[in-house]
């Protein structure tokens, strides 16, 4: 295992100073680009994550692309939580902010049911404002949130230690890079 964390690092490419300056990207298009790359990262993830799942909510977009393929593994349904204007239902939306601005997120307000066993996914967990409006939305619809799976997670951004406020337990991340 410690053998494909070094070959899944290898794949994400770090680009200095994207969106902004000072700010270090972490890309995984090289990653999902290679066929057992992206295998590898799905299984990772599956195995990090509970088993007893109904829901996978994905976050637009990187999310998805992991989001989508644990589902099919678990067994699970996959519900997008999407950004402004995308959703063409009624929905329910939260508001959080961004490494980088403030940002919108949505899920359709029939997508989760009450009670519904839900794991939610992304590539990133950087500063966990994105995590924390998933979680939210997962609250908001009377779900059960079960786990958070991400396949990267940038620890100097203190992402985990802001959800821990939330009563966010059971984070799960493949990667963990401590420095910027
Ligand atoms: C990126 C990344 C995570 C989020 C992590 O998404 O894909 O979703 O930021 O950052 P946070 O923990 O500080 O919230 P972004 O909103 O840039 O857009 P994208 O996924 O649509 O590319
Ligand atoms: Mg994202």
């Amino acid at each position: 295992t410690d053998q494909i964390k070094e070959q899944l690092a290898g794949l994400i490419r770090d680009v200095p100073d994207f969106p902004a300056p000072g700010v270090l990207f972490k890309d995984i298009t090289p990653l999902i680009a290679s066929p057992g790359g992206l295998a590898k990262a799905v299984e990772a993830m599956v195995r990090l994550s509970p088993s007893e799942v109904d829901t996978v909510l994905g976050v637009e977009a990187r999310g998805f692309v992991f989001a989508s393929p644990v589902a099919l593994s678990l067994g699970a349904g996959f519900v997008p939580a999407r950004k402004p204007g995308k959703l063409p239902a009624e929905i329910i939306e939260t508001e959080y902010e961004l490494e980088y601005g403030t940002e919108r997120l949505a899920i359709h307000a029939d997508a989760l049911k009450e009670g519904d066993r839900v794991l939610v996914v992304d590539d990133v967990l950087a500063t966990g404002g994105t995590i924390g409006a998933a979680v939210d939305l997962v609250r908001k619809a009377g779900a059960e949130l079960v786990g958070i799976t991400v396949l990267v997670e940038l620890d100097h951004l203190g992402g985990r230690k802001r959800l821990a406020h939330l009563g966010v337990a059971d984070i799960a991340a493949v990667l963990n890079f401590p420095e910027a």
